[in-house]
């Protein structure tokens, strides 16, 4: 159809001048921050490639978990703006030469878990300002001596888990000057030995070597001087560990030392530690050593070095401690004793120890809070969480005055009483959680006056009395999730001025557990968790007492999961009282409608999940109080429409979720009722492929602000010959037809230059179309300025294709002149011979009242078939009458109509008919067709013709 072609040529220079640009790639995400840093997510995408068309201002850029196996020269040529670059887990095994030349501003690169072998010159080229450069879990096994020297602000690099066997393969790593921290764990790095580092950078102070099974390590020259953390732990070489440690001073500025997991019993770690005595260590690790009491080794460590501040202990066998043990490391502040065996400690082990602060005693197998802490006056944490506690009494924490965080996670007390913690006047967070607390009959102490978290989670409490929280003015978290409790007295939150998040999930509370009451005094509240719970209501009738309407200042609420069958009815008031409320979740709920009032009381609500109900339906008026809404979860939920979206002022919307619905089309009106959207999740729907969606799959990869998240992942379920084929590999040239047709009509113009054009192709046939075309078009208008009526010849101008005759001349023809007596004109038959084909096409469908278009399969095939329907739809743009009549002699799947777009819009548009296979239904069909003829008979207004129709769904 080159006339139509010319029309798309014409439109397309027209689109061309509209500048769009892409803004969806590749099932990337793209983010923009407050500070306007453009953030680019596309990790986990099954991607091979760097995507191209990559915006240039990104400054992070995540592209891990993927497939990519090499980045190229221009991969990342326009990215000038970026800082962050994380492209780990990926296949990379090829970086081209000058792949970051243009990334001059790149601050972080990782490489982790590539399957690099080999470090090039040239491959880190114009990475002038890379800090940290992680290259760790690769297989390189070298590189090249001058591979860093571009990197002249590197501080950091990670070589973690690769192949470099020997330091004397690292040079290029000890020549860059600016390196701050190096990584080489796991190397299978046999012999540390400094004669192999001709230099290290001044200001290299942290060495990770742990992992290697180092057995020789040899500080023979003073390479290492500045180095102030060392980690060695884990090296388990198969022959013992030899230390040749020429001159102490070789690592006098030396602090923190990592020994955890070193393959040497306990008197070999002391005469290293013993040896370091040029060294002032401040932190040391000696985890994981099966160290006991009885090896002494603590003593001693003390007493060589006596500046130490932090000693791990961690994951040891020790069941105690002697009573001197620590007594020289008069400096400690941090002691970390976890994962033991330790049952009892000497009453005066820590007296010796006037800063220690921090105590984790967590893991052992204390039944008893040990005397030991319990006068410690230094201390601010306490860790005793997972030991075998049973019971505390006031004793325990008689003098721990300064103590701010107390752990008590995981043990088994079942009582605490008011005077309990009366001690702990510093008191800020309470940690109870996983105990066996049945019931709480006393108010937490008044000495409490600090303590801003409670954590009460995971005990076996099944009410909460009145008052027990009402000295706890500071508290600000309050977590009883997992516990058994339904009934919560009246009360039960007084004085908690302060309480900001309650959580109350997973709990056994039910509708009757929220009396008039119950949230009296925590008037303060902002988060309140109720999921997983029992609630659920018969109806959505008004309720005597919402349950929230003390909340006035809750912003987050969140219901979601109400166990056995959910929540079902949403009562129409339950909200009532939200006056601050900005975001409700409230998914796996088993709703399956929602009275339009429901919102009415929200409409500060900037966040909703309503995800995974059976909201099939939307009401048009649900939404409407929520013009504020920012995001909107409606996944899961049955929903076969996005039509409310049009019915709603969604004019702030950003976020729309719906994964995992019915939608088989968005529409234009649809899109254009949210233009704020950022991201648009359609996920798992089954969608059309059909010209319904066109707008949709024009719109999602070339619109300038809204993300279509996963668009390319989109399948269709229908029409069947495109089942399970992708969305976007639809053709949605077929569409533009009618498109561009209406915009022909609309524009003369482009008529007159069609024309121009026609002539200078000499496009004779399509010339004298166009022109009989407007000929047509003139005198009409002429006759309509007039007010004159048309004089019609016929009744209807019918267009069929011959193969179609028999038909028509057996059934059509009979009844419509004969029982009906209206006048037809059929091309064989009233055609004048001699006249050019076309002519008498126009002028007679412009004689006609109706045109009525018999559609099989031939009829579309045929060329002067679409011409015909060209005539007569112009005539509906026209004059906006109602002159085509669509009989359909057999069903043409969508699939098949793609190409005769132009009609598929005018069935849609238009009601047409479909000679019915069944008998009896044939008389209907005469009396229906009867109908659409007798509409704009006369002067009556013109009414669509479907007056009196059966409307049949399209093909
Ligand atoms: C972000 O960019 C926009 C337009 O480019 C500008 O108007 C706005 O001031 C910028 N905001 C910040 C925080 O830089
Ligand atoms: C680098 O990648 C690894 C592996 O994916 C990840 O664990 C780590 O957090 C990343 N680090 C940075 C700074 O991006
Ligand atoms: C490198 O970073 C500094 C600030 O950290 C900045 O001033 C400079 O412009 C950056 N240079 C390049 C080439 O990106
Ligand atoms: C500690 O003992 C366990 C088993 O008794 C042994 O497997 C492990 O290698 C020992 N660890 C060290 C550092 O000696």
């Amino acid at each position: 159809m080159p006339f139509l072609g010319l029309v798309s040529i014409l439109i397309l220079l027209v689109n061309l001048h509209q500048n769009v640009t892409p803004y969806s790639l590749e099932n990337c995400e793209i983010h923009d921050n407050a500070e306007n840093e453009t953030k680019v997510l596309c990790y986990h995408r099954n991607l091979s490639e760097v995507p191209a068309h990559l915006p240039s201002k990104v400054v992070f850029l995540d592209l891990s978990e993927n497939r990519i196996a090499s980045l190229r020269k221009n991969s990342f040529s326009n990215l000038i703006h970026l800082h962050v670059l994380n492209i780990s887990q990926n296949q990379i095994h090829h970086i081209e030469e000058g792949a970051f030349v243009n990334t001059c501003h790149l601050e972080i690169l990782n490489l982790t878990g590539n399957q690099l072998h080999l470090i090039s010159s040239p491959m880190f080229a114009g990475l002038r300002n890379l800090t940290i450069l992680l290259l760790g879990n690769n297989q390189i096994d070298k590189i090249e001596t001058s591979a860093f020297v571009h990197l002249e602000k590197l501080k950091v690099i990670d070589l973690s888990s690769n192949r470099l066997h020997a330091l004397n393969a690292m040079d290029a790593i000890f020549n860059m000057e600016s390196l701050e921290k190096l990584h080489i764990k796991d190397n299978n790095l046999q012999n540390f030995s400094t004669k192999e580092i001709v230099s290290v950078p001044l200001i290299l102070h942290e060495l990770d070597a742990s992992h290697n099974p180092i057995s020789v390590l040899d500080v023979s020259t003073p390479v290492l001087q500045s180095l102030v953390s060392l980690d060695l732990s884990f090296s388990t070489p198969k022959t013992p560990i030899v230390w040749l440690i020429q001159d102490p001073c070789f690592l006098k500025g030396l602090k923190v030392l990592y020994l955890g997991g070193i393959a040497m019993n306990p008197s070999g770690i002391l005469e290293v530690i013993q040896t370091l005595n040029c060294s002032l260590l401040e932190i040391i690790y000696l985890d994981h050593l099966n160290l006991t009491e009885s090896d002494g080794l603590i003593e001693q460590v003390c007493l060589s070095h006596q500046n130490i501040e932090t000693l791990h202990l961690l994951g040891n066998k020790f069941t105690s401690v002697k009573a001197r043990a620590f007594e020289k490391c008069t400096h400690l502040r941090h002691l970390n004793m976890a994962f033991n065996k330790l049952k009892v400690l000497p009453v005066s082990l820590f007296q010796s120890l006037p800063y220690l602060q921090i105590l984790s005693l967590a893991y052992n197998k204390f039944t008893l809070v040990p005397n030991a802490t319990s006068n410690v006056a230094s201390l601010e944490t306490l860790d005793l969480s997972f030991n075998k506690i049973k019971r505390i009494s006031p004793d325990d924490f008689a003098h721990l005055n300064n103590v701010k965080s107390l752990y008590m996670t995981g043990n088994t007390i079942s009582h605490v009483t008011s005077n309990l913690f009366a001690n702990l006047h510093r008191l800020q967070e309470l940690d109870l959680g996983e105990n066996a607390l049945k019931m709480i009959k006393e108010p937490f102490s008044a000495s409490l006056q600090m303590l801003k978290t409670l954590i009460l989670r995971q005990n076996k409490m099944d009410h909460i009395t009145k008052g027990i929280f009402r000295n706890l003015a500071s508290l600000q978290l309050l977590n009883l999730a997992d516990n058994q409790i339904a009934t919560i007295k009246p009360g039960a939150f007084e004085g908690l001025s302060n309480l900001q998040s309650l959580i109350l999930g997973s709990n056994k509370i039910t509708k009757e557990t929220f009396h008039k009451g119950v949230f009296q005094g925590a008037s303060s509240l902002e988060d309140l968790e109720l999921f997983s719970n029992y609630m659920s209501y018969e109806s959505s009738q008004k309720l005597a007492y919402p349950p929230f309407h003390l909340l006035k200042s809750l912003k987050r609420l969140q219901i979601n999961s109400q166990r056995h069958d959910g929540l079902q009815n949403f009562p129409v008031n339950f909200l009532e009282g939200l006056e601050s409320i900005v975001q409700i979740h409230a998914g796996n709920l088993a709703i399956s409608s929602l009275d339009s009032d429901t919102f009415k009381y929200t409409p500060t609500l900037k966040e909703l999940d309503l995800s995974n109900n059976n909201l099939n339906s939307i009401s048009a008026t649900l939404f409407a109080p929520l013009s504020n809404l920012k995001e909107l979860h409606l996944n899961k939920n049955g929903l076969n429409s996005l039509s409310f979206v049009s019915q709603v002022n969604f004019s702030q919307l950003g976020l729309l979720r719906l994964a995992g619905n019915q939608i088989d089309v968005v529409t234009r009106e649809q899109i254009k009722a949210l233009p704020l959207l950022l991201f648009l999740d359609l996920r798992n729907n089954p969608f059309t492929c059909c010209c319904s969606n066109q707008d949709f799959l024009r719109w999602s990869p070339m619109n300038p602000k809204t993300q279509v998240l996963h668009f390319s992942e989109y399948t269709c379920a229908s029409p069947p010959a495109y089942k399970e084929k992708k969305l976007w590999t639809f053709k949605t040239s077929s569409c533009t037809a009618n498109h561009d047709f209406i915009l022909y009509i609309t524009n003369t113009a482009a008529v007159i230059l069609l024309m121009l054009v026609c002539f200078c192709c000499q496009w004779r046939w399509h010339m004298v179309y166009t022109y009989h075309l407007l000929l047509a078009y003139f005198i009409d208008k002429k006759q309509k300025r007039k007010g004159q009526d048309i004089e019609y010849n016929y009744d209807a101008f019918v267009s069929y294709n011959t193969r179609d005759e028999k038909w028509v001349m057996n059934y059509l023809l009979p009844v419509l002149e004969n029982q009906y007596s209206w006048k037809l004109c059929l091309h064989h038959r009233d055609f004048e011979p001699g006249r050019f084909i076309l002519e008498n096409i126009v002028d007679n469908i412009y004689s006609s009242r109706k045109t009525i278009c018999v559609i099989s399969r031939h009829y579309l095939e045929s060329e002067w078939c679409s011409k015909e329907i060209q005539v007569a739809s112009f005539r509906i743009f026209d004059q906006h009458k109602d002159v085509l009549i669509l009989i359909f002699l057999e069903d043409i799947p969508c699939e098949y109509l793609s190409p005769y777009h132009r009609m598929r819009r005018l069935i849609k548009k238009k009601t047409y008919l479909k000679w019915p296979q069944e008998e009896q239904e044939i008389q209907f069909f005469w009396h229906k067709l009867n109908m659409a003829m007798k509409t704009g008979e006369g002067k009556e207004e013109e009414h669509p013709i479907v007056a009196g129709f059966v409307f049949d769904e399209i093909p």
